[in-house]
């Protein structure tokens, strides 16, 4: 273990969730029943019946429902059917690096927002709208957010979902890790209180695999024509074989008890790594002690910089993100990313006693 390279680095499932059997079982069975659809092209909004279940699950009608590879696929295409270069795009600061670049590449101008323990700062959000600010979309990760782990609260969410509707911006809401609740209570989604203003996204990559790519949005009304309409312009569809694969796993039952098994596993990870900070980072660095998802985001108290805190971690074996890509603007040198999902309990404990080392040379 000592000489082991320990990767802090990547968000992903570990390979030990996948159940190849399981898969192998529900694309023979949809290759036996629905060989003509799934092997044919077919309209851009995806596999009829895996966006009905998505349609009942979350009680909107059918056509609001569109599949994409991903819900990243997905994010990208909603930007750049509502943006135009330099329109305003607020997010949490920090957020997911990749839908940054998203929303930068379909010419958004980003305005970051701190985090607090129980996620947004709204007042700030508040003062800004106030100022004259008129954001077309607002980002936002209320469900264990990467990278922070923070969880947007109940009070948060109406008055976000409130000023949505006063100030006329649509959110973005993107949750993939909202199933994955170790413990505590769901707090209602924002597309619960807002319908009307919210693009709900979220996706299969956590909850069976990403090899998949099966993500999904459910638009508000009258948003989803153009988005099914770039997808088609863009690619013609996504894949049916592997969203129908989705829907015959969900049709046996089989998602809900796996769902289990992976909280099971990620609960007692989450919990080694906030055992090993407690023991080894209390005096240190401050986190968010998150009840799920896949994300622990970790702020040092030292006045670090990122480049040499990368370096000297790999000088321990320790692989580390830079936590800057996460910032809308300046910022970041002191934060890092602990993603807990893909390492053993043995593998977080070692890890963070190294980070703790490191840190202790500044
Ligand atoms: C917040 C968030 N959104 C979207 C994604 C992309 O997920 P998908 O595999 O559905 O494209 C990720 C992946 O890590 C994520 O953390």
């Amino acid at each position: 273990m000592k000489d082991r390279l320990i990767r802090f680095t990547r968000g992903v499932p570990p390979t030990e969730s996948f159940d190849p059997d399981q898969l192998v079982e529900c694309t023979k069975s949809v290759l036996a029943q629905y060989s003509d659809v799934v092997l044919q092209y077919g309209p851009s909004r995806g596999f009829a019946p895996l966006r009905q279940q998505l349609a009942q699950q979350n009680n909107v009608e059918l056509q609001r429902v569109i599949l994409g590879q991903g819900s990243l696929n997905l994010q990208d295409m909603s930007a750049r059917v509502m943006l135009k270069p330099g329109d305003l795009v607020y997010a949490e600061n920090p957020s997911y690096d990749r839908a940054l670049t998203v929303f930068k590449r379909a010419g958004g101008l980003i305005k970051g927002f701190p985090l607090e323990q129980d996620g947004l700062n709204v007042d700030a959000v508040e003062a800004s709208l106030k100022s004259g600010d008129r954001p077309v979309i607002f980002y936002i990760i209320p469900d264990f957010q990467n990278p922070s782990g923070t969880v947007l609260s109940f009070e948060k969410r109406q008055r976000i979902a409130n000023l949505a509707r006063e100030y006329e911006f649509w959110i973005i809401e993107d949750s993939p890790y909202r199933n994955l609740r170790y413990r505590g209570q769901d707090v209602p989604s924002i597309f619960d209180l807002a319908p009307d203003r919210v693009f709900k996204m979220s996706s299969f990559s956590k909850l069976i695999c990403p090899g998949l790519r099966v993500g999904y949005v459910i638009a508000p009304e009258g948003m989803a024509d153009p988005i099914a309409r770039w997808a088609e312009d863009s690619y013609i569809n996504s894949s049916y074989l592997n969203q129908a694969i989705v829907y015959d796993y969900q049709q046996r039952g089989w998602l809900e008890p796996h769902i289990q098994c992976l909280k099971d596993l990620y609960r007692q990870r989450l919990d080694a790594l906030l055992k090993a900070l407690d023991q080894h980072m209390a005096s240190t660095a401050t986190w968010c002690r998150t009840e799920g998802g896949f994300f622990v985001g970790v702020t040092l108290k030292a006045n670090v910089k990122a480049d040499d805190l990368l370096k000297r971690a790999e000088g321990a074996n320790l692989q580390l993100s830079d936590g800057r890509n996460f910032f809308t603007h300046a910022g970041g040198d002191q934060f890092i990313r602990l993603p807990f999902c893909a390492l053993t309990p043995d593998e977080i404990e070692e890890g963070v006693a190294r980070l703790a080392q490191v840190v202790n040379t500044f």
